[in-house]
């Protein structure tokens, strides 16, 4: 066997669901030497106070308050894990309790025959149980060969030192033009951002309106408009097809399938995910995109388990097979399958994994929330007036004569919460008209 380090549990990825399960193993108690974290998030270009290496911390912040004109988020002050209200993990919590954090560390090979894993630099770590938590990596436009894509100032955001070469180009084109390609998460966010820092911003996506995976016409109609009303410009029904460059290389122009092009200054795109499974291709079961796992996350290899974005697990409540791409389900598969291998050893029962689907998303003064289901009918309710000083709206999801789903912006915990035990509990519906003239009051009777 190779020499190297060996330990009782690796996990294999350092965000949310590694920094998630960190905390889990030291609830369930770890000896010290027993864990290690290896993950290969570095830090290469910041323009603050430069850290080695990034211990865990909640990704969400990078596509907001990281990019903030005023007060940005900076670390240590969004470790793991108080974006759930928790204890926040700084990198001594995890040499107090005898973790090791193996970081700036990429495996570029993992043989779970061997239970052997191996680094760029051809370090070799052996464990006995491992955790998958490789998240995803960005979908990349020269991917596709689209022409120009590797010019200077087109940017992606998946890490924090994605984050911070965007940082950088917001501060070198104050007042610029960006263009935004990609109408999902990363698209409204950044589009939001990228306003908010006096950028003039164009958002280009190929649908007929904006987060089609999620929302409705009518919920984008809100959204398109209350953007349009802050100065983005959007773009819809093409896509980006090439870039114009200058001599040095920067990005000048977008050129678009429709015939029109955007000059720019910043390209930001955000097409998409694409999970990191490949070190484990043709040695555990894959589905639908990801690595098959069992409702506490164990893949089809004993011992080898898999959460976060990379997990296909049994979504219990709808009865089939999912993978979800959000920061909620990252932490609890990571809890629950700590628990689970705790529980093995202990010869203890742990619960099936029995996930709500939960989103969110904050831009601007604008925050929504939803659980459950997007399937079957839409019914909107209540003030979707962008220009409205408070703009409070929903919608439910009606499916076989239930409600399975609701989206609310501009909710109050309380009301959040009513939701919540909404999608859980999937009530008889009523008709479409008395549902809309109920809005919120249906979900709070629950
Ligand atoms: P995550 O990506 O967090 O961590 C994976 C880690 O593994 C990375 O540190 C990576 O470097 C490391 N790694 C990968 N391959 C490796 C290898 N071969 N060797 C070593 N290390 C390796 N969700 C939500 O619900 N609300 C939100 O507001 C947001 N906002 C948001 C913003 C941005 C910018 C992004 C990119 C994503 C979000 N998300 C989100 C999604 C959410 O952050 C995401 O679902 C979780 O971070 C997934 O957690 P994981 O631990 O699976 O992957
Ligand atoms: P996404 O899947 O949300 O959206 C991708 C968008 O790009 C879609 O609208 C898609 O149709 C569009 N698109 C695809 N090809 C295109 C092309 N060639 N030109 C223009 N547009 C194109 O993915 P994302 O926004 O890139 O987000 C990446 C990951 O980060 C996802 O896993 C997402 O869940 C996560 N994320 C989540 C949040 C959140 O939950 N609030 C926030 C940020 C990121």
């Amino acid at each position: 066997m190779a020499s190297g380090k060996h330990f009782k549990y690796v996990v294999l990825g350092g965000g949310v669901s590694g920094g998630y399960a960190a905390r889990e193993f030291a609830k369930q108690g770890v000896q010290p030497g027993e864990l290690a974290i290896i993950s290969k998030e570095a830090v290469r270009n910041s323009p603050f106070p430069p850290l080695p290496s990034v211990a865990p911390y909640e990704r969400p912040a990078l596509s907001k308050a990281y990019l903030f004109p005023q007060n940005p988020a900076r670390l240590p002050g969004f470790h793991v894990c108080v974006g759930s209200g928790g204890e926040r993990l700084l990198p001594e919590w995890y040499s107090e309790k005898g973790i090791e954090l193996i970081l700036s560390t990429e495996i570029v090979k993992a043989d779970l025959a061997s239970k052997t894993l191996t680094s760029a630099a051809g370090a070799t770590f052996t464990y006995e149980i491992l955790l998958i938590a490789t998240g995803s990596s960005v979908i990349k436009l020269s991917d596709f060969g689209t022409q120009g894509a590797d010019s200077n100032n087109i940017l992606y955001l998946r890490e924090i030192d994605d984050a911070d070469n965007l940082y950088a180009a917001i501060q070198a084109k104050k007042g610029g033009k960006a263009v935004v390609v990609g109408g999902g998460y990363i698209g409204l966010e950044l589009s939001a951002v990228l306003k908010m820092n006096d950028l003039d911003v164009t958002m280009v996506f190929p649908e007929p309106w904006c987060m089609p995976r999620l929302f409705t016409a009518e919920i984008a109609a809100f959204y398109e408009s209350y953007y349009t009303n802050k100065g983005v410009k959007i773009v819809k029904g093409t896509v980006a097809i090439g870039f114009d460059a200058d001599a040095n290389g920067d990005v000048t122009a977008v050129k678009l399938k429709d015939g029109s092009v955007l000059e720019a200054d910043i390209v930001v795109v955000g097409v998409g995910g694409r999970p990191l499974t490949t070190l484990f291709k043709g040695q555990v079961a894959e589905e639908k995109g990801g690595i098959k796992t069992d409702a506490f996350f164990e893949t089809s290899v004993p011992g080898v388990y898999a959460v976060g974005d990379v997990a296909t697990f049994p979504m219990k409540i709808y009865n089939d097979e999912r993978r979800v791409e959000h920061v909620d389900h990252s932490r609890k598969s990571a809890e629950q399958a700590v628990k689970a291998i705790k529980g093995k050893e202990a010869g203890s029962a742990v619960e099936e994994y029995d996930y709500l689907p939960y989103f969110y998303s904050r831009s601007f003064d604008l925050s929504w929330q939803f659980y459950g289901d997007n399937v079957g009918d839409a019914i909107l309710f209540g003030d979707a007036d962008p220009s409205s000083a408070k703009p409070k709206f929903g919608s439910y999801w009606v499916k076989d004569g239930k409600c399975v789903g609701a989206f609310l912006e501009g909710g109050s915990p309380d009301e959040n919460t009513a939701i919540t035990k909404l999608a859980r509990a999937q009530p008889p519906a009523t008709s479409p008209d008395e549902l809309k003239a109920a809005g919120l009051q249906f979900a709070s009777k629950i």
